[in-house]
């Protein structure tokens, strides 16, 4: 694995790193939690350690799934294609507030945690500009969605290439969705900032929803193909709403989503029809048998979408 030595060679003179690596895949984590280990939290501490020699600045891509099964606690109902949050305390979402504790349910929430946790801790003991991103389902051009790690683009994907895609419960769990460009705008509002260490939650907040069922109409919409589709159990932990509050980015950092999801949607899909190669190819297919496999831990959490990494 690369050492701090292997990073700093790269980072002489570097003002600001975005730390986006790390192993991303719940069902992958408990298949092998060591490599997943070793990549999130390990990984992030070198990332780390060459930030501190530069004293450069450093933006961490976390993850709501820090909050864990938190998120299951709060009460929801069911509308016609999707679940809502019942609870006027969460109208606007999850907030930073919510607890970290006793909550993770996968080696990948843990190792995520950890290394949030140890650039939180960078920033107060060595004054390190440190930004904390605890996204959520992230979109966009230039994304091979698989069944374990990006959903939109595996739907996006799976539909115009005729895969069959698997629906784990009733297809009506809802998140809130966040176009790419409007993260990287985010993160360059933090960089010009005079913030120094902040945690946010950044996905596409309450106006940015979209529920499995709802994108599928989507695609459908947009390709004129008819995603094929299975149903499947329930997966455990799976959240039925995740909705981020992103209203600390916008009083921090005067931040907010503006890209609608059909719009960022839109998209992705000229980019993947453009692109369409990539995804017959013997690579691509293998990179995806290895993420699906099973394993005797496996079913503890099953395979993904959209909880999968976000
Ligand atoms: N896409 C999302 O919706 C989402 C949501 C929440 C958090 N995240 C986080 O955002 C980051 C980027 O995710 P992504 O969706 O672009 O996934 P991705 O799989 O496209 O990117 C992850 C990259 O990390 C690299 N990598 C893995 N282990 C490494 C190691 N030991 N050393 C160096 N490189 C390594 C991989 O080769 C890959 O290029 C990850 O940290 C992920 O946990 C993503």
């Amino acid at each position: 694995m690369t050492s701090v030595r292997d990073i700093t060679e790269h980072t002489k003179g570097i003002d600001v790193i975005f730390h986006t690596a790390g192993q991303v895949a719940v069902t992958a984590s408990i298949r092998e939690p060591l490599a997943d280990f070793r990549a999130n939290v390990i990984g992030t501490i070198n990332v780390l350690e060459a930030a501190r020699k530069e004293d450069s600045a450093l933006l961490f891509c976390s993850t709501n799934k820090v909050y864990g099964d938190n998120v299951n606690e709060i009460a929801v109902r069911a509308r016609e294609t999707r679940y809502e949050f019942d609870d006027p305390d969460y109208k606007n979402g999850i907030s930073e507030s919510l607890s970290v504790d006793l909550c993770a349910h996968s080696p990948y929430g843990c190792s995520k945690l950890c290394a949030d946790e140890y650039v939180q801790e960078y920033g107060r003991s060595y004054g390190l500009k440190a930004g904390v991103f605890r996204m959520s389902c992230i979109y966009g051009e230039r994304q091979f969605g698989l069944e374990d790690q990006g959903w939109i683009s595996w739907f996006a994907i799976a539909t115009l290439t005729d895969r069959l895609l698997t629906i784990y419960g009733d297809g009506k769990q809802l998140r809130d969705v966040l176009y790419v460009g409007d993260l990287v705008e985010a993160f360059d509002r933090f960089v010009k900032s005079h913030l120094k260490c902040e945690v946010f939650n950044v996905g596409g907040g309450k106006t940015n929803t979209l529920s499995l069922v709802e994108l599928l109409r989507i695609l459908k919409d947009l390709t004129g193909q008819e995603p094929r589709i299975q149903y499947d159990e329930w997966r455990p932990h799976d959240q039925k709403v995740y909705v981020s509050d992103v209203s600390k980015a916008k009083k921090k950092i005067q931040w907010h989503p503006t890209t609608a999801p059909k719009d960022g949607i839109s998209q992705l899909v000229k980019w993947t029809v453009a692109n369409l190669r990539l995804f017959e190819n013997a690579r691509f297919q293998h990179r995806e048998s290895l993420l699906s496999r099973t394993s005797p831990l496996h079913s503890r959490i099953g395979p993904s979408h959209p909880a999968a990494n976000s």
